[in-house]
C-alpha cells in the first residue's frame, strides 16, 4: 500500500470535472482503493473520492470508525444515491481544501447503491454522519466541492438557533 497525494486547491481541474463511471473492477483498482484508504487515514480523513488522489473514476472510500465504530469503513464503485429524505445542517471540511470548514445542509437519510470490490452490488441506508459523508464523497465525483453548497442563512441558523439544525421533513 502507499499513501498518495492529495489533489487539493478549489479550482484544480479534476476536483471539478465529473469522473468515469468504472467499468471493470481490475487488480488496479482494488489497489487503488487500498491506497485510497492508507491516504485517508494517514491524513486523518474520514472520507475520501478517488478524484482527490488524481485518478477521474467513480470511486469512494469512507471509514467513520473513530465516530461510529459499529458502521465498517466500506469502498464503493460507481455510487448512486437513489433516495434522498429530510435535512441536516452539519460542519463539513474537505481534505481537498485545508483550513476551509462550513456548515453544509445535506439529506439526513439517504439510501446509495453501488458496487463492493468483490462485483457484488449493495444497496443500503444510512443516515446522520455516514449519510453526510456519502453526499459529501458522491460529490467529489461530480465535481462538486462543499464550499459550493454554502449558505450563509444556514452558519447563522447554527449560531443563532442551534436547536434548530436538525429537523427532517415528511414527504
Ligand atoms: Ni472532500
Amino acid at each position: 500500500m502507499a499513501v498518495l497525494n492529495i489533489v487539493v486547491g478549489e479550482n484544480t481541474p479534476i476536483l471539478r470535472e465529473k469522473a468515469s463511471p468504472v467499468e471493470q473492477i481490475s487488480a488496479n483498482i482494488s489497489k487503488l482503493v487500498q491506497d485510497m484508504f492508507e491516504t485517508m487515514r494517514s491524513a486523518q480523513g474520514i472520507g475520501l473520492a478517488a478524484p482527490q488522489v488524481g485518478v477521474s473514476n467513480r470511486i469512494i472510500a469512507i471509514d467513520i470508525n473513530d465516530y461510529h465504530p459499529e458502521i465498517p469503513p466500506i469502498a464503493l464503485i460507481n455510487p448512486v444515491i437513489t433516495r434522498a429524505e429530510g435535512e441536516e445542517l452539519g460542519e463539513e471540511g474537505c481534505l481537498s481544501l485545508p483550513g476551509y470548514r462550513g456548515i453544509v445542509r445535506r439529506a439526513m437519510d439517504v439510501t446509495v447503491k453501488g458496487l463492493l470490490l468483490n462485483t457484488d452490488e449493495v444497496e443500503f441506508e444510512a443516515s446522520g454522519l455516514m449519510a453526510r459523508v456519502l453526499q459529501h464523497e458522491i460529490d467529489h465525483l461530480d465535481g462538486v466541492l462543499f464550499i459550493d453548497r454554502l449558505i450563509l442563512e444556514d452558519q447563522e441558523l447554527l449560531e443563532t438557533q442551534p436547536e434548530r439544525i436538525k429537523r427532517t421533513n415528511s414527504k
